[in-house]
């Protein structure tokens, strides 16, 4: 099967939110013929990546801040965000905490726990979009940094 894939370049911006919402469709669009489950998994991934790299992407000059990547090859799924941050050790710590998640066999739990910090009022807003796309989206994910890059991809069967 033919691969099919989309591809972006931004920079934080006021019109860089219409993008996501541009993108949100499009995704959908593309994934038309797949369960409507998929779908929003795949629309739901995209946008949070896609809102991640905007939001803490550093943008450089003569560069996008923030660079997206969507490719749908037969049976597997794969979104990638590639952003510039401030600190090797930015990208280490983000890093570390994709590995975290992918290690923790109860996704959910982790996801229920984040929700719980809320409720309990110990926790600021925020903090709940990668482990929504390794829960709900059911997608892998994996983070290569270095050089004040990171590279975030997500990865999933797609039947
Ligand atoms: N592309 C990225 N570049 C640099 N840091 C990132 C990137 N994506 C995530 N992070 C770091 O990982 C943290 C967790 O990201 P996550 O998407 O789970 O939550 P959030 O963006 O803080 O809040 P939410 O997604 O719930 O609005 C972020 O707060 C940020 O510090
Ligand atoms: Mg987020």
């Amino acid at each position: 099967m033919s691969e099919t894939c989309i591809e972006l370049d931004l920079l934080p911006s006021p019109g860089c939110w219409a993008k996501i919402r541009e993108l949100r469709q499009r995704v959908k669009r593309l994934m038309a013929s797949y369960d409507e489950d998929v779908q929003d998994a795949a629309v739901m991934t995209a946008s949070e990546l896609l809102e991640n790299a905007l939001k803490y992407g550093v943008p450089v000059e003569g560069t996008s801040a923030a660079r997206f990547e969507l490719r749908l090859d037969g049976g597997a799924l794969t979104i990638a965000t590639t952003n510039v941050v401030d600190s090797d050790a930015d990208g280490t710590a983000l890093r570390e905490r994709i590995e975290r998640i992918m290690r923790e066999p109860d996704k959910e739990a982790l996801y229920v726990q984040r929700l719980q910090d809320f409720v309990d009022a110990s926790a600021v807003a925020g903090g709940l979009g990668l482990y929504r796309v390794a829960f709900e989206g059911a997608f892998d994910l994996q983070c290569a940094t270095g050089n004040k890059m990171v590279v975030v991809t997500a990865r999933r069967a797609v039947p």
